[in-house]
């Protein structure tokens, strides 16, 4: 169904549709389903334990013999001496929030629960072997990247710019996800800076298709058949899907998320820095309108997390998503909620049908 068949013969997959991994928002459950309808399912691993990666990939293994993508963050850990300071005036920022919620402000700065691939992290996958393995802001130490190809992973990395899909190309990248700007989450960015410069996928996908070799997965703003055809016409071989699949059951959000996902219109979404320090694109909540969207007094990545935690949490209880990252692209409206095996399937028919081809 695709110009090319390049990612499902590099994956060995059925349908050239990715689930992306949502850090916070999915766990195995609909990984399994999106792996069993035939497109591949992505367990995103930067806020679990080495225990919960663990547990969550034993029962994949259980529940299904398709190939699965495993997938982490890689960025390099916060200078502490800078970070303290900063930390400390990030927290004064939010001290009126802390008074008004009745948190007590000296609560110590809670940790911002993103953790960086190592070493440890390493080894499970050496003993569990998935078949695919995906980093986002880069991709980790020579050393460690090494060990992980040992294992017989393909290895896939985001890029927003041409110059950082040739970068991962020359460090090893067996495909690379061009990750246009309306995505949902987090921008993979890491050899700029500057956001004002980021490109949108209509734009980045038949740049970066140009410019390398390896196979060009689209993402950013793509919900339903029509954003896959249109992929595809822009030479990409793959699809990754991320906010669509949040609108699924078996998405982890929290009920004040799936009302704001289910009232999104187009112009819902802010690129924000106050959730973690990074630039990451999400629905406008109280925090981002009132902190942001991009505020210079949050720390570095991922420490400006820490002290936004208890009001994310306080809030919560009350049932209101004032403080709570929501993370969505673009393209939200266009979300459906069907289970995730049945969205993967509806969306690899209405794109053959779309591309005139018979049904599979
Ligand atoms: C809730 C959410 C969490 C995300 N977390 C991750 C993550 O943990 N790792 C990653 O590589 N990408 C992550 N992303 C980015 C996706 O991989 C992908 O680039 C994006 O979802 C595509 O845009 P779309 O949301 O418009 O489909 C996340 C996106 C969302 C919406």
């Amino acid at each position: 169904m695709t110009p090319d068949r390049r990612v499902q013969e590099l994956f060995g997959i059925e349908l050239p549709i990715i689930q992306a991994p949502m850090a916070g928002s999915v766990l195995s459950d609909m990984v399994i389903a999106v792996s069993e309808a035939g497109g591949l399912g992505s367990l995103p691993c930067a806020m679990l334990s080495i225990e919960q990666t663990r547990s969550e990939l034993l029962r994949i293994r259980a529940k299904t013999s398709k190939p699965v993508n495993v997938n982490f963050f890689c960025h390099r850990a916060p200078q502490v001496d800078r970070a303290r300071e900063r930390e400390e005036a990030w927290k004064r920022r939010l001290a009126g929030y802390y008074a008004e919620l009745g948190i007590d402000p000296t609560t110590a700065v809670a940790s911002s629960g993103r953790a960086a691939f190592d070493g440890a992290m390493c080894e499970l996958l050496e003993e569990l072997a998935p078949e695919v393995v995906s980093f986002h802001f880069g991709l980790p130490s020579d050393e460690l990247l090494a060990r992980v190809r040992r294992t017989g992973a393909k290895v896939l990395s985001s890029a927003t710019t041409v110059d950082e899909a040739r970068w991962l190309e020359s460090n090893g990248c067996d495909g690379i996800v061009a990750q246009g700007w309306e995505a949902g989450g987090h921008r993979g960015m890491f050899l700029t800076e500057d956001i004002a410069s980021q490109v949108g996928t209509m734009a980045l996908v038949p740049q970066i298709v140009d410019a390398v070799k390896v196979p060009v997965i689209a993402a950013g703003g793509i919900a339903d058949a029509r954003g896959i055809v249109a992929a595809f016409a822009l030479g990409a071989s793959a699809v990754q899907l991320g906010t669509a699949y949040l609108f699924c059951p078996e998405a982890r959000i929290s009920a004040p998320y799936r009302a704001a996902l289910d009232a999104a219109k187009d112009d819902a979404t802010r690129l924000t820095n106050v959730f973690s320090g990074r630039p990451a694109r999400g629905l406008a909540n109280r925090l981002v309108r009132e902190v942001g969207p991009m505020s210079e007094l949050a720390p570095e990545f991922p420490l400006a997390g820490g002290a936004v935690a208890p009001l994310r949490a306080k809030a919560e209880q009350h049932g209101s998503g004032d403080f709570s990252p929501l993370w969505s692209g673009q393209a939200a409206r266009l979300g459906r909620a069907l289970p995730a095996g049945e969205l993967t399937r509806r969306l690899a028919e209405e794109t053959r049908a779309l591309l005139g081809l018979a049904p599979s």
